[in-house]
């Protein structure tokens, strides 16, 4: 999979370059190309932003950087890399919320592009020209407001990768982890089974498989209903 990202912060990303996504860039299954949107001003300050028509607090960023910046990166110029249109997003606590369904859907795409939005946005413009390139979503990380897209792109970045094949190791850890399948993870334990007078719970210790299942079962609902009921469709809940 091809990422491009556009920012006036390309350094945030430098943490891509560990781990997991970072091996995945090494070994080719990530192709990721951060890019300075400043690359595509012109002025001596390169500047990106202008005050609002119509008055009101903060700076909006220019449109002529961004057309430029996706002409490039999103551009049909650049169709003989990636073949299809890219699927391009700005992330913007006015966009849809991203869940894990969202993060399926992605990565099974050849080439996305975000566009890292600062200051009070970016002109309403620069979607309605993305729409021509490829397909656009504004993406909210989730109901609280960031000082620009940059983390929220890292944030959506790390759910999308890990769900290319072959980056995480056993593809079985993909499958068994809070969301997968509509429910929170159960709980995990590791040696030592008695740890400060806290006991591993017995059916983990038992060997018994079915049993194992069951509880781990058990405790998704347990979990989910406590901590996020919201995620329980009415009825659906078969240990309460
Ligand atoms: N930019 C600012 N706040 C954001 C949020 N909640 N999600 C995505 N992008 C943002």
């Amino acid at each position: 999979m091809r990422i491009d990202v556009l920012s006036i912060f390309p350094s945030y990303f430098d943490g891509l370059t560990l781990s997991l996504l970072g091996k995945a860039q090494s070994t080719g299954l990530l192709d990721l190309r951060v890019r300075d949107l400043r690359d595509w001003t012109s002025d001596r300050h390169r500047t990106v932003d202008d005050t609002p028509y119509g008055g009101g607090a903060g700076m909006v960023m220019k449109p002529e950087p961004w057309g430029l910046a996706l002409d490039e990166v999103a551009g049909s110029s650049d169709d003989a890399e990636g073949g299809r249109r890219p699927t391009i997003i700005f992330p913007s606590p006015a966009g849809e919320v991203f869940t894990q369904k969202t993060a399926r859907d992605l990565a099974t795409r050849e080439h996305l592009v975000f566009g890292c939005g600062r200051y009070e946005g970016i002109d309403e413009r620069v979607f309605e020209f993305a729409a021509d390139l490829g397909e656009v979503r504004l993406i909210s990380l989730g109901d609280y407001v960031l000082n620009g897209g940059e983390v929220a792109t890292m944030a959506m970045i790390e759910a999308i990768g890990r769900l290319i094949p072959g980056v995480v190791g056993n593809p079985e850890s993909l499958v068994e982890e809070s969301h997968e399948d509509g429910l929170l993870e159960y709980p995990s334990y590791t040696k030592p089974a008695s740890w400060r007078e806290r006991a591993v719970p017995d059916v983990l210790l038992s060997g018994n498989h079915a049993a194992i299942a069951a509880w781990r079962r058990e405790q998704q609902f347990v979990r989910t209903r406590t901590r996020r009921p919201d995620l329980l469709p009415d009825g659906e809940d078969e240990h309460s």
